[in-house]
C-alpha cells in the first residue's frame, strides 16, 4: 500500500440554515492510499458534496480528524491549504469549475500554470476528450458535456496526485463516459493519479478498487 493521502476519523459536518441544523455527516471513516480509485455512491442529499469540500478542504469538519496528505488539516492554514489544492489536489466539481472570461485553452493552460506545471501536452488532452475544437470557446458556449470534459482537461492538465470528482460522467454519453474512464484509469494503473470518484455510473464504480455507500452520514463498503 502506498502512502496514506486521505484519513478521516470520526468526522462529522452540518450546515446551519436559519434556525435548522442540517447533519450531513457523522463519524465518518476513511482511509485512502495513493495508488487507489474509490467510488463513493449515496442518493441525492446524501452528502457527497460535502465530502469532498472537506477532503479539499474547502470546509472544515465540526468534529472529528482529518489528515490530507500526512498534515492535520486543523494545523493547516487557507494558504497551505490553496498550494495543496493548485497542484496535489484536483477538484472536479458537479456543476464544473472553469473561468468564464477565458476560452477552453486558457482555462488549462492557467491551472497549468497556478500548479507550477510548465508546459503540457494540453491538445493531447482535449484531443483524447474530443473536444480539441472547442478550445477556442468560452465556457458558456459549450454544452453540458463539452464543459465537464473541459473541467477534467483543466484537472488533469495540472498532474495533480489526487483527484475528487464530483459525477465526473454525469452529462456524459456513453461514448465519452468511456473516454473519460480511460483516461482515470491509465493515469491510476500508471501510478501517477490517486481518484475518489463520485458516481452513479455503475460501470465507472465498479471499475474502481473499492465501492462505498454514504449512509446515514458515514461510509460503508457497498456491495
Ligand atoms: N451550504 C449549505 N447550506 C445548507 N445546507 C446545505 C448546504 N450545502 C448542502 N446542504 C445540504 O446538505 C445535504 C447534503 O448536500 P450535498 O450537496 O453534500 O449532497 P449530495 O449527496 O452531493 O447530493 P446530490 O447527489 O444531489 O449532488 C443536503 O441536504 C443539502 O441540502
Ligand atoms: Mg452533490
Amino acid at each position: 500500500m502506498g502512502q496514506i493521502l486521505i484519513q478521516a476519523e470520526g468526522v462529522s459536518k452540518s450546515y446551519i440554515s436559519g434556525r435548522e441544523t442540517i447533519r450531513v455527516l457523522h463519524g465518518l471513516n476513511l482511509t485512502l492510499h495513493s495508488g487507489e480509485a474509490v467510488a463513493v455512491v449515496g442518493p441525492s442529499g446524501s452528502g457527497k458534496s460535502t465530502l469532498l469540500n472537506l477532503f479539499n478542504g474547502l470546509l472544515r469538519p465540526d468534529s472529528g480528524r482529518l489528515q490530507l496528505f500526512g498534515a492535520d488539516l486543523a494545523s493547516m492554514n487557507g494558504r497551505d491549504l490553496a498550494a495543496l489544492r493548485r497542484s496535489r489536489i484536483a477538484t472536479l466539481f458537479q456543476d464544473g469549475n472553469l473561468i468564464p472570461t477565458l476560452n477552453v485553452a486558457r482555462n488549462l493552460a492557467f491551472r497549468r500554470h497556478l500548479a507550477g506545471r510548465g508546459d503540457g501536452d494540453d491538445e493531447v488532452l482535449l484531443e483524447a476528450l474530443e473536444i480539441a475544437a472547442m478550445a477556442g470557446r468560452y465556457p458558456d458556449q459549450l454544452s453540458g458535456g463539452q464543459r465537464q470534459r473541459a473541467a477534467l482537461a483543466c484537472a488533469f492538465a495540472t498532474a495533480p496526485e489526487l483527484i475528487l470528482a464530483d459525477e465526473p460522467t454525469g452529462s456524459l454519453d456513453i461514448h465519452n463516459a468511456e473516454r473519460v474512464m480511460q483516461l482515470f484509469f491509465d493515469r491510476v494503473q500508471a501510478g501517477h493519479l490517486s481518484a475518489l470518484i463520485v458516481t452513479h455510473n455503475l460501470q465507472l464504480a465498479r471499475r474502481c478498487d473499492r465501492v462505498l455507500e454514504l449512509v446515514d452520514g458515514a461510509l460503508r463498503t457497498w456491495h
